[in-house]
């Protein structure tokens, strides 16, 4: 990617979280995602903060949290909330019936638990995450350790071949104290069926498939912004 091309998809995701973030209420409790996208989101917040809004935010990982806490923004713990009003986070890929690939950062887990809490869940992207049918981007795997080597055959099972992913040549470890396996099911048929069938596998404790739990997506595309909702 040359560097007009990467301003060119900071832009994108800058304008998405701009149209996510008027979706925000006075004593809402927001979500807040991971990773660069939700950076942007996470920065105007703050700013509609200093400017008098009245949030609580609910992190979907440490990175998030400790970025919040450093722009002014008061948390809430996700044990601690039964609903959340709006949640905004990015994706790894989308499709056009508001399925999406997440986990690309790690935090899939808590970011699944978050979206299940969420009224409103606002998925943010760059026109690049658009996709006719998932699956270039593999599927982040949240896995308990002990459990690899089932897991792995079980994948395996589904015609998926996994990868533990690394940081600095060791397993990069989640917030959760957990391990992610990368899994390449190549193009994806039927995201919910595998859904469903990762849901059922003992020792996974989330996949980064997130099926019916998106209200609508904001894309940046050059300088203008699309929205994806659901019926
Ligand atoms: C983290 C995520 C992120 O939302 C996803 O990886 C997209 O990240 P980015 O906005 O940096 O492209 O799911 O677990």
């Amino acid at each position: 990617m040359d560097e007009q091309s990467i301003d060119k998809r900071d832009l994108e995701k800058q304008n998405a979280a701009k149209g996510a973030v008027k979706f925000i209420q006075n004593n809402d409790i927001v979500g807040l995602g991971t990773g660069s996208t939700a950076f942007f989101a996470i920065q105007e917040i703050a700013l509609l903060v200093k400017n008098g809004l009245k949030i609580k935010g609910v992190p979907t990982s440490e990175h998030t949290a400790a970025l919040a806490v450093s722009l002014g923004i008061e948390l809430l713990p996700m044990d601690q909330v039964r609903t959340i009003d709006i949640t905004i986070d990015g994706a790894d890929e989308f499709d056009a019936q508001l399925n999406l690939i997440k986990g690309g950062g790690g935090a899939l887990f808590r970011e699944k638990i978050i979206a299940s809490l969420t009224k409103n869940e606002i998925i943010i992207a760059d026109s690049g995450k658009l996709v006719t049918q998932l699956g270039k981007f593999k599927v982040p795997v949240e896995v308990v350790p002990l459990a690899l080597n089932y897991v792995l055959q079980q994948l395996a099972e589904l015609k998926g071949t996994g990868k533990v992913r690394m940081k600095d040549n060791t397993p990069f470890i989640t917030d959760n104290h957990n391990i992610i396996v990368d899994a390449d099911f190549g193009l994806i048929g039927d995201v919910a069926g595998l859904a469903e069938r990762l849901n059922r596998i003992e020792g996974i404790l989330a996949h980064g498939l997130f099926v019916n739990l998106t209200s609508k997506i904001i894309m940046g595309k050059g300088t203008e912004t699309i929205i994806y909702a659901g019926n």
